[in-house]
């Protein structure tokens, strides 16, 4: 079993480290946030993972995961095999912010004391590894071999991701570190990609690109159907049966979110653009997921005459459900739009509880948000809200009272029948005077 130091426990790190302790590997798990550190040593974890924080408690019970902060060395730190998990914000530009990227790789390259072979986990842009090798690793004292094995986790199912990827793709020049990285997954039953360190890197952006652009296609293909009167659910389902598409990410509603796709398509768009290319499919991608998240808005200001004048429900805040995560989630725009609007906004959201958005309300319960509301507004499908009593919500609603389902989540005969008006995004009936007036 390897040795194995994860730096950086945010979520990809710490899924990795917990994963490959729980495998039987010796891990290491290193972060600059002291305070962490400590969360994870009593086994509390700091992100909401369905199933994480039992696995830690295995892990840590087991001995065989660790966590450190830099200032216990590296050169005491640093394993046979290094993970790089540190986060890639997205600059002004749009660009990958690399700062904590090179910042760690100097720091291990400048202090370690033997060889080893750097991962890097983290979602740089291709050309990244070349670089940080000509320009860091190859002055190095001690032999850094350099690997790129980019994740596919999803939040709020990366524990089974992990444990049941589709692939798990290398890309190195050093043919003995690909083998070793391969090696530490032999647990998991998936085919290897082994392949440049460039096309690794390409293929974890390609890979998101792709789904964002499958997404933004049915949603293109959800307002073609608004506009026409077909229905998007039996469009979907239709065309998912053709295998060559496959039913998955066909989706429609209000866009994605998360930390991944939004961040991700824009940095290779960038990476096209200062390279010479002009990449104007992701453009279109992009740009149809900024102008989806404004159809519960244009939608509202259409159906709700003296908007300024009302109160408005917001339902879910997280970008999608089974996770608190509410980064680039759709609410985080939506929401501020609408008190731009002169509305009072009242939000709710069953995990995402702490998260407050200036401008708005929040609410402990679904009820509270519905009481006296003149429209609810569905950003998240929680179980929750797919499953609520319509009737009841009707009956503390003030009239007109309309319900915009903006993940398509809700069954729309329910809401009708509870004499709400349904809206939703590429399904038939009386919400389509919102798209197309
Ligand atoms: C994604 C990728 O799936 C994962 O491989 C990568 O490592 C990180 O980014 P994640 O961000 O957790 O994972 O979410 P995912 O479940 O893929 O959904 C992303 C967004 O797309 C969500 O906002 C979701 O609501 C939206 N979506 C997804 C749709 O709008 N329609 C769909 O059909 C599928």
């Amino acid at each position: 079993m390897a040795d194995v130091t994860v730096i950086g426990t945010g979520y990809v790190g710490l899924i990795q480290g917990v994963c490959l302790a729980d495998v039987g590997h010796d891990v290491t798990c290193v972060d600059i946030d002291e305070a962490k550190i400590e969360m994870l040593r009593t086994g509390t974890s700091p992100i909401f993972e369905p199933g994480l924080e039992e696995l830690l408690a295995k892990t840590i019970a087991s001995g065989r995961i660790t966590f450190a902060t830099p200032d216990d060395g590296w050169a005491d730190l640093l394993g046979d095999i290094v993970f790089v998990a540190v986060g890639t914000p997205q600059a002004d530009n749009g660009a990958a912010d690399l700062r904590f990227v090179r910042s760690v790789t100097s720091a291990i390259a400048a202090e370690a004391t033997h060889p080893f072979t750097l991962v890097m986990k983290s979602t740089v842009p291709p050309g990244t590894g070349h670089a940080l090798i000509r320009r860091t690793l190859a002055d190095a004292p001690v032999d850094i071999a350099y690997v790129s094995n980019p994740e596919f986790l999803r939040e709020g199912k990366a524990l089974e991701d992990w444990y049941r990827t589709d692939r798990i793709v290398i890309g190195s020049d050093t043919p003995d570190a690909a083998e070793a990285v391969s090696a530490l997954y032999e647990a998991v039953d998936a085919p290897r990609v082994i392949t440049d360190i460039a096309s690794a890197e390409t293929i974890k952006y390609a890979s998101n690109a792709f789904l964002s652009t499958k997404i933004s296609f049915i949603n293109e293909i959800a307002n073609l159907c608004d506009v026409i009167g077909a229905d998007i659910d039996a469009v979907s389902h239709g065309i998912g049966m053709d295998t060559r598409i496959g039913p998955d990410f066909l989706r429609a509603g209000i866009g994605y979110g998360g930390s991944c796709f939004p961040k991700d398509t824009r940095a290779l768009d960038f990476i096209a653009t200062i390279n010479g290319y002009e990449f104007s499919l992701l453009k279109s991608v992009i740009e149809v997921n900024n102008r989806q998240r404004l159809l519960p808005v244009i939608a509202l200001v259409r159906a709700l005459p003296h908007l300024h004048e009302r109160t408005i429900a917001v339902l879910g805040l997280a970008f999608k459900p089974d996770t608190d995560d509410v980064r680039e989630s759709p609410a985080v725009d939506i929401v501020p739009l609408l008190v731009e609007e002169g509305c009072s906004v009242k939000v709710y959201d069953p995990i995402a509880a702490e998260v407050e958005i200036p401008g708005a309300t929040r609410c402990a319960t679904v009820w509270e948000a519905l009481d006296g509301v003149s429209a609810a507004v569905v950003i998240t499908e929680w179980g929750e809200f797919a499953t609520l009593d319509w009737e009841r919500a009707a009956g503390m609603m003030t009239s007109p009272a309309v319900v915009f389902d903006g993940r398509n989540c809700l069954d729309p005969s329910k809401v009708e029948a509870a004499g709400l008006s349904y809206m939703a995004v590429g399904r038939p009936g009386a919400h389509r005077t919102g798209r197309s007036g």
